[in-house]
């Protein structure tokens, strides 16, 4: 098959490059010269494990290209990917999709023969209607069929999930665009991954629907944890006892400073506006929004208790920057907030990510970067863990012990042992545990 993926962004880039490694011929397109100069060089814009390598192999193979210019690989593709961003639109919280339809527009102009066209952005409900009819009038001979097939790869995991889904949705009720589309994903239908094929609009909900009841079980779990904190319980185990109910499931399910990330804020509030346009009530979404709004603010206030109530004039040494591990992304992290409100409290703040600290600058000021772990805690009052690396995991406490100006933690993400910490000495607190 022959696949034109418009967007080199996240969702673009690892889709296209993914597709091209089953075998399909893949033209990755976007407006942004240097984004393509710099593809075409074989450097990678984002921080994803694996990636580059698999770029470089089907580059090499020649079945993956970039380029600026759109026209010949929309031409002869029998699948055109739409997979541009739809950020939050500025002042009412809905998805901006004016890029999905201009790329709609671009597509109607060039496609040749019969040819699926398919919304792979996360995309409001009816988006796929509003494409087909951007298509039907810019180009009324067109033969094509606008389908929705919704992308649920997570940053850091990106390859892995794309290859080895627990399932694909794909939204259209024509016939032969469902053929093309089973054809595309044949190596994982060989793997026996189901592929539900439903109407477009169920398809577009389905991917919020995802998305909004997993930042439901997250913060769930956040709001129990600051319970168990109140009444003497540990919240892991509350949350191991429940999660081994298969109804309810174990992931998702980790105590921390709150969701971040590009997906679950924006596609929460966006369907949150979905709801309120349509007149239905969705307040267990509205909710989680507001909860977890504050809950990233509340993990300042967290070390700010800890330090007895003031933190003015002490330095605090933030580990981690990033919404999660193995991702330089820093949008809507907890870090943001935490560090704002701790730098209005008068703290100084010292801080290292393996991966972010680039991204990091462009949102935070006043913060002084550190080139590793160690050096992020020199004379800190307090170590904060706010993103859990792994090379933050085993840390040697004794050289921590030896550096800092006092050995306090704060640990955001509960990935060491409160008995353990005191018995090397640190005053320890975490997330959703008293004991
Ligand atoms: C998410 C969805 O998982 C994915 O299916 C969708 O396509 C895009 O959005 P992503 O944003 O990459 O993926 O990250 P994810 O691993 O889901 O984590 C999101 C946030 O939730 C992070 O801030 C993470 O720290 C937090 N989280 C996750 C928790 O606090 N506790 C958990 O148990 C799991």
């Amino acid at each position: 098959m022959r696949v034109a993926m418009i967007g080199t962004g996240y969702v673009g880039l690892v889709s296209g490059t993914c597709f091209a490694d089953f075998g399909h011929v893949v033209t990755c397109i976007d407006k942004d010269a240097s984004k393509i100069d710099a593809l075409n060089n074989g450097q990678i814009p984002i921080y994803e494990p694996g990636l580059q390598e698999l770029v470089a192999k089907n580059v090499a193979e020649e079945r993956l290209f970039f380029t600026t210019a759109p026209e010949e690989a929309i031409r002869k593709a029998d699948a055109v990917f739409i997979a541009v961003g739809t950020p939050t639109r500025r002042g009412d919280g809905h998805a901006d999709l004016s890029y999905v339809y201009a790329a709609a527009e671009e597509i109607a102009r060039l496609i040749e023969g019969f040819t699926v066209i398919v919304t792979k952005s996360t995309v409001p409900v009816g988006t796929g209607d509003e494409v087909e009819a951007i298509i039907r009038k810019t180009n009324p001979d067109a033969e094509f069929a606008v389908v929705s097939n919704p992308e649920f790869l997570r940053e850091g995991a990106a390859i892995s999930d794309f290859k080895r889904p627990d399932r694909v949705v794909v939204g259209t009720d024509d016939e032969r665009a469902v053929e093309v589309m089973r054809e595309l994903y044949r190596p994982l239908y060989l793997n026996e991954t189901p592929i539900i094929v439903t109407r477009r609009r169920t398809s577009e909900l389905t991917k919020y629907a995802a998305n909004a009841f997993l930042a439901v079980k997250i913060t769930f779990i956040n709001e129990i944890a600051d319970l168990c904190e109140k009444v003497g319980a540990n919240v892991q185990e509350v949350s191991r006892g429940i999660g081994l109910d298969n109804r309810i499931g174990g992931k998702f399910l980790h105590a921390g400073p709150g969701y971040g990330g590009s997906c679950f804020p924006k596609d929460t509030l966006a369907l949150s506006r979905i709801a309120a346009d349509a007149q239905s009530d969705l307040k267990i979404v509205d909710s989680v929004i507001e909860v977890n709004a504050a809950r990233k603010k509340k993990m300042a206030d967290k070390v700010i208790e800890f330090m007895g109530g003031d933190v003015s004039g002490k330095t605090i040494a933030l580990l981690g920057l990033a919404f999660k591990p193995n991702t330089d992304d820093m949008r809507e992290a907890p870090s943001i907030d935490i560090v704002e409100k701790l730098q209005a409290a008068g703290a100084k703040i010292r801080a290292y990510d393996p991966a972010s600290m680039e991204e990091a600058e462009k949102v935070m000021s006043g913060v002084m970067f550190c080139d590793g772990p160690y050096h992020a805690i020199e004379n800190a009052d307090v170590v904060v863990i706010v993103t859990e690396w792994d090379q933050f995991r085993a840390l040697d406490l004794d050289r921590v012990k030896t550096l800092v100006s006092a050995p306090k933690v704060v640990d955001l993400r509960n990935i060491y042992k409160p008995d353990y910490m005191e018995a090397r000495g640190f005053e320890y607190t975490s997330v959703g545990r008293s004991y």
